[in-house]
């Protein structure tokens, strides 16, 4: 392992200045290569072009009914010079096939991809911020802002209302946040990029200022058609969990409330998650037929698509001015309840984490 300018004695003196004194490792392993990224662990030291980040814990994430996927090439780390929180994202490179209907996506990881975002949503308060630098393996590593907050998936999965006070109170609130969120989307496809792997759990939630910020840009896919398809289907997705205050599943229906059950068919399902309502107005009668509609593009009995985010951007604003009540400020009041909700679904059947 080589070792660089900085003594043990510089590393101790740098890390006593944000860590209280027996945290303070007794002696660090020094990386300036990243290509094992299992190697690199918990109070260890990252050196790429000349800053230094002591490493904190693996990244998780949430997945639907399981423990938490460890990411190992997803690092806490702390920026020794500042001491900012940061998160590392080492190289990794996957590659599988996903199906959306009969749409076939080859998807892989590109961190040349994310950090192309990264330059281009500088500043945009609607993404992740960071930059991309290359470690001594030629690794292209992104060094990001951490974001203090939690995944929109668990802000609404812990929210303790029924459907129908959340439908009058929240929605809007969270629609409003929502439609910007698209409008970031559609700023990306703009220039020509694409967000490629659109979840509940890549909008982190800032405690700060409540606003809805897009993380995880790597995965690239190839495709045959329309290029932001995959993106739309994501954000519609997205727009089904917030409407219906999360997923609405078949089989709940049954004990839940059997007579919305008895008038679903199998057009009313979701276009790929068969287990999930789309079509929400008939569990939910006070859902305005506008909003409705918009659901129901994300249908088994759909004949049109959303080919632009402008076109959802657009729906979306007519409906929070025509057919919602005016946004109530309670989602910017904050949602104290900081117990972790009930498990995520993975949006993507085949691709993704
Ligand atoms: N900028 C960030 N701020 C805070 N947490 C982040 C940030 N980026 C990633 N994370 C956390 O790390 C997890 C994994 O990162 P992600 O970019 O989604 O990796 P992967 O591409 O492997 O899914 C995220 O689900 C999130 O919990
Ligand atoms: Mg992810």
């Amino acid at each position: 392992m080589p070792e660089p300018s900085l003594s043990q004695q510089n590393l101790r003196e740098m890390a006593s200045r944000w860590l209280s004194p027996s945290k303070v490792p007794g002696r660090f392993r020094v990386h300036e290569d990243t290509t094992d990224f299992f190697r690199v662990e918990y109070d260890d030291v990252v050196v790429l072009d000349g800053a230094t980040y002591l490493i904190r814990h693996n990244a998780k994430e949430q997945r639907f009914g399981l423990e938490d996927e460890v990411k190992f090439w997803v690092k806490r780390a702390i920026d020794l010079q500042d001491g900012e929180l940061k998160i590392l994202k080492l190289v990794f490179y996957e590659k599988f096939l996903s199906h959306v209907g009969d749409l076939e996506f080859e998807c892989y990881r590109s961190p040349r991809k994310e950090a192309r975002i990264l330059d281009l949503v500088a500043g945009h308060p609607g993404f992740m911020q960071g930059h991309a630098v290359e470690d001594t393996g030629g690794n292209l590593i992104r060094v990001l802002d951490f974001i203090n907050g939690r995944p929109l998936s668990k802000q609404i999965n812990g929210l303790d209302l029924d459907h129908e006070t959340y439908f009058y109170e929240r929605l809007p609130g969270v629609l409003n946040r929502f439609k910007e969120a698209v409008e970031a989307i559609r700023f990306l496809h703009e220039n020509r990029e694409k967000h490629g792997d659109i979840r509940r759990d890549h909008i982190l939630v800032d405690r700060e200022d409540g606003r809805y910020r897009w993380i995880d840009f790597d995965y690239n896919y190839r495709h045959r058609e329309n290029i932001y398809g995959y993106d739309l289907f994501g954000l519609g997705n997205i727009l089904v969990f917030l409407v219906g205050m999360g997923d609405v599943i078949v089989r709940d229906l049954a004990t839940r409330n059997p007579d919305a059950l008895n008038t679903l068919s199998a057009e009313d399902l979701n276009l790929v998650f068969q287990n999930r309502v789309v079509n929400l107005r008939k569990v939910y009668p006070y859902i305005p037929v506008a909003l409705n509609r918009m659901l129901l593009h994300f249908s088994r009995g759909t004949h049109v698509f959303y080919e632009q985010t402008s076109q959802l951007v657009s729906d979306l604003s007519e409906v929070l001015e025509a057919h919602l009540p005016p946004p109530e400020t309670a989602e910017e009041k904050g949602e104290t309840n900081d117990e972790p909700g009930e498990d995520l679904q993975q949006e993507h059947p085949h691709c993704g984490g």
